[in-house]
């Protein structure tokens, strides 16, 4: 499993998704092929899809995918199948083609596609938080729709949550889940046009590529001593002043920045 495991997987666990895809139509055409050699019985095409899926969701969780895989593995070839049998309108392909281009806004220009802090690296940026005093300002540089500042601004109310976001849907899922908490706001801004200087803390989940303008960045206007916390990915040559491993499948860690005067 190391390799399954390592950091190129880890952090596109589609290519795992994928993987576990192909392992299972393999397994399940030479099973069917035996199975017609030994008897007479011939799957339908929706009780092979449904085999399929029951196998992949099944390697996928052997390789070390989180549970909501399981979901996505078990259900994508029977939901192939059975949209193809169902002649849908051209437009809802299309719908679905911009849906995600609107939650993937920055893959492109940015290098940074859409994924999500998990439970576990949530439960440990709070518990970094919680050395703070209770009164901090914090800011999610890209927060997508906004699932783990929300949380973190439910456990800290005395603190003030900030999240940026370009990607228009992901923009929009945030600022209208944002509404109702005092202590919370989104706005649609470009990280790098993001003015950190009232900030105590940055907390980053983008990619290696924006890495070393992100440090350059908060060196120059975060406030001398404030942290960087950024989740997985490392600023090239600077080392953490902390580093919390995660031991998820991910391999993820939080790596924490003080900010040099
Ligand atoms: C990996 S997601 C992390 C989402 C959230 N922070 C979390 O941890 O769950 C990174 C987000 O950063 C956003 N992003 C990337 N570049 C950005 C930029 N220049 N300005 C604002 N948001 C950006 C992406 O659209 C994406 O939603």
């Amino acid at each position: 499993m190391a390799v399954m495991q390592g950091q190129w997987f880890a952090r596109y666990p589609v290519l795992l998704a994928l993987l576990a895809q192909l392992a299972a139509v393999v397994l399940l055409g030479v099973l069917i092929y035996a199975a017609a050699q030994l008897s007479s019985w011939r799957p339908s095409g929706l009780v092979a899809g449904l085999l399929q899926g029951l196998l992949a969701a099944s390697f996928g969780r052997w390789l070390g995918l989180s549970r909501w895989w399981w979901w996505l593995n078990l259900g994508f070839v029977p939901a192939v199948l059975l949209v193809s049998g169902a002649a849908l309108p051209s437009w809802v392909f299309l719908l679905g083609f911009f849906l995600v281009l609107l939650l993937n806004w920055n893959s492109v220009g940015e290098r940074v596609p859409l994924y999500l802090t998990g439970a576990r690296s949530r439960r440990e940026l709070a518990a970094l938080l919680a050395r703070r005093q209770p009164v901090f300002r914090f800011i999610d540089l890209g927060c997508g729709p906004a699932g783990t500042l929300l949380w973190l601004a439910r456990q800290f109310p005395q603190a003030q949550f900030v999240g940026v976001e370009t990607a228009p849907l992901s923009f929009a899922i945030a600022w209208l889940r944002s509404l109702p908490r005092q202590n919370c706001q989104v706005r649609y801004e470009n990280l790098w046009r993001s003015d950190l200087s009232s900030f105590d803390v940055a907390y980053s989940f983008l990619s290696p590529a924006p890495m070393a303008a992100v440090w350059a960045k908060v060196c120059a206007e975060l406030p001398t001593g404030a942290w960087l916390i950024s989740n997985s990915f490392e600023v090239p040559g600077v080392a953490a002043d902390e580093v919390v491993e995660l031991k998820d499948w991910r391999h993820s860690r939080l790596l924490l920045w003080r900010v040099p005067g």
